[in-house]
């Protein structure tokens, strides 16, 4: 693990066997790393490298233009690039970087810039020098780039004088982030060597806890480091070749070292190079960005994490039964729900609705006979637009809200006991039962309906004597009924008027009353909803406005083959013949 690979662990190991092994980036090995042996995901890290190897540095000074006899940039023997400080070096063949020669009294400070093209986290930086070490050396980091740049680390004996640092600090919890300065002369770091090394996480107390600290995490965070040599050593320039360049002092460094992982937070094993060249992590666990630092599209049920040793913190996919393509994050969801979901789907579509398009839309129902992942789990209500009271079925079994006496899934159907009206806001009205009981009084009822009505029931011919004899005759549709004491009255809708002495009757709503007596025994016999050819007289009609009908009626069934007939008899009677002779 990152945090334990402290620097005198594996430094030997880079020194000998130079940087092959951290050149490449290997092909990642088959199983992902990233999952266990089950597919369940877990932390996973990108190999250890020395991040600086075959990059560019840029180096603020460098010897050879104008050459001189011992550097010259055109002649390979002589030629110390700053190439050189980040290429191969194979044992006992050391290719050094050299600067220009300064005058001793006035040193020069000079710098290195190395990019890594991306996020690392860097657990050391080390320079092996081919010149004496500087007397003062300062390592900064960048994290975006370049445009900014922080301390990492300091070396010097003067570091009060020169970087306003004390020699012999120690790292507290409380100042983590702190860039240190190192007396050149404790035994920790000999500078005599030609060695410097800095480990970005030793002697930090939370390194033992790397993982719960957000804090080292980002200490160890680097895109591009730099370091500055400030003064040649005091001890003087034991490299003979100076002399040979007159009073003077150069900085020469064979190889310049950050050793790290490519930053992925947990979530890819390996970088490699994307479409425009540029190093990436090759993200996994529902993760995306240059450094996983973001859930991918649509996987967005709990906020991202770095992944650590427990827990792998992948993305979560939102549920939303394949009825949604987006979701976004809701926090307050997220903590209520005890931290285990916040996602919510956006859009659902196939007639879905809520946070996991879980339930049918207002207007639809669940068919229970598909899986809630079907484009066709939810149907139209299909809600009758005479029948129903609304457009919204109960969500669960279909029903639509019916009117009274409606009945049926879709309220397409008048119920039992109802029939059929024309009526839009009562579409089905309740069959009156024939024989309206609570009116009745023994006073009233007829002991023998066979003698009591005239005419005879079933005698339904019409003819120019009948006719004659009759005050109106019209055409009624009967709507509803009502009982107004002993009287049935009925609200009827008069379609056509064929005769009427006393204009009483017109076309268009009127009311019909026939007496509980007659009703009784049915003459007449009268239904909802039907049609009716009714000839009567206006004797006892009494003060009741409309028209009344009694046992001496005629109320038939209408036939529309009447009319005719009808129209014949209204011709006759005009000519007068009605009138006896
Ligand atoms: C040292 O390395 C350089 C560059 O890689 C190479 O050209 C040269 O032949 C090597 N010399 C020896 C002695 O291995
Ligand atoms: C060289 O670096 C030191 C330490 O950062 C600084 O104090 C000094 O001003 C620098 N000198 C020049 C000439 O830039
Ligand atoms: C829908 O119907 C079910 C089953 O009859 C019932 O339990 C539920 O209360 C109804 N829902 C509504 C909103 O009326």
């Amino acid at each position: 693990m990152l945090h334990v690979l402290f620097i005198f662990s594996f430094f030997p190991v880079l020194l000998h066997s130079a940087s092959a092994p951290f050149s490449g980036q290997q092909q990642h090995p088959i199983p992902d790393p990233c999952y266990d042996e089950h597919g369940v995901s877990r932390r996973c890290v990108p190999e250890f490298v020395n991040a600086a190897f075959g990059k560019e540095v840029q180096a603020s000074s460098t010897c050879g233009r104008p050459a001189t006899r011992t550097c010259d940039a055109s002649e390979p023997k002589k030629a110390h690039p700053a190439s050189h400080l980040t290429d191969l070096n194979s044992a006992g063949n050391m290719t050094c970087w050299r600067s220009e020669s300064f005058p001793r009294h006035s040193p020069q400070n000079v710098s290195l810039t190395l990019s890594l093209g991306k996020k690392f986290e860097v657990t050391y930086v080390s320079l092996q020098f081919c010149s004496p070490r500087p007397e003062s050396v300062a390592i900064f980091k960048s994290m975006d780039y370049g445009k900014t740049w922080v301390p990492y680390q300091y070396y010097s004996s003067q570091c009060r004088r020169l970087y306003g640092k004390p020699s012999r600090a120690s790292v507290t919890k409380q100042n983590e982030q702190e860039a240190l300065c190192t007396d050149g002369h404790t035994d920790l770091y000999p500078l005599t060597g030609g060695l410097i090394a800095f480990s970005t996480l030793d002697g930090r107390p939370s390194a033992q806890d790397f993982d719960s600290s957000p804090v080292l995490q980002d200490w160890v965070t680097a895109t591009d480091i730099r370091v500055v040599f400030s003064r040649p050593h005091l001890q003087g320039n034991r490299d003979s070749e100076v002399s040979d360049d007159g009073p003077g002092f150069f900085y020469s460094v064979g190889e310049f070292q950050v050793g790290g992982r490519c930053k992925c937070n947990g979530h890819a094993s390996r970088c490699g190079k994307d479409k425009e060249g540029r190093l990436v992590c090759d993200c996994k666990h529902n993760t995306e960005g240059p450094e996983c630092d973001r859930c991918k599209a649509f996987h967005y049920d709990r906020p991202w994490q770095r992944a650590n040793a427990r827990e792998a913190n992948e993305c979560m996919a939102c549920s939303c039964n394949l009825h949604a393509r987006r979701c976004r994050f809701n926090m307050e969801l997220y903590k209520l729900s005890g931290r285990k979901s916040g996602g919510v789907c956006l859009n659902c579509r196939h007639n879905t609705a809520g946070r996991h398009c879980h339930y049918c839309k207002e207007g639809f129902y669940r068919d229970v006979s598909r899986p809630i992942t079907d484009r066709r789990a939810c149907k139209a209500c299909d809600c009758h637009p005479v029948g129903a009271a609304g457009k919204t079925c109960n969500q669960t079994t279909g029903q639509c809200p019916c009117k009274d006496g409606v009945t049926g899934l879709t309220c397409n159907r008048c119920a039992k006991g109802y029939q059929q009206s024309r009526s839009p806001i009562a579409p089905c009205i309740k069959i009156p039962a024939v024989v309206p009981t609570p009116a009745l009084t023994s006073t009233e009822e007829p002991a023998d309906c066979e003698q009591y009505c005239k005419p005879p029931k079933g005698n339904y011919k019409i003819n120019l004597k009948k006719y004659c004899k009759k005050d109106f005759v019209v055409q009624v549709n009967v709507l509803e009924m009502e009982m107004v004491g002993s009287w049935a009255k009925f609200t009827v809708n008069v379609l056509s008027v064929y005769k009427c002495r006393d204009d009483r009757v017109k076309r268009g709503d009127n009311v019909l009353w026939i007496h509980i007596k007659d009703l009784s025994c049915k003459c007449p016999k009268i239904l909802l909803s039907r049609r009716y050819l009714v000839m009567g007289s206006s004797e006892g009609q009494g003060d009741r406005p409309g028209l009344t009908a009694d046992k001496n009626s005629m109320v038939i069934q209408w036939r529309d083959a009447w009319t005719r007939r009808l129209r014949k008899l209204q011709r006759k009677e005009k000519k007068g013949k009605c009138v006896k002779p």
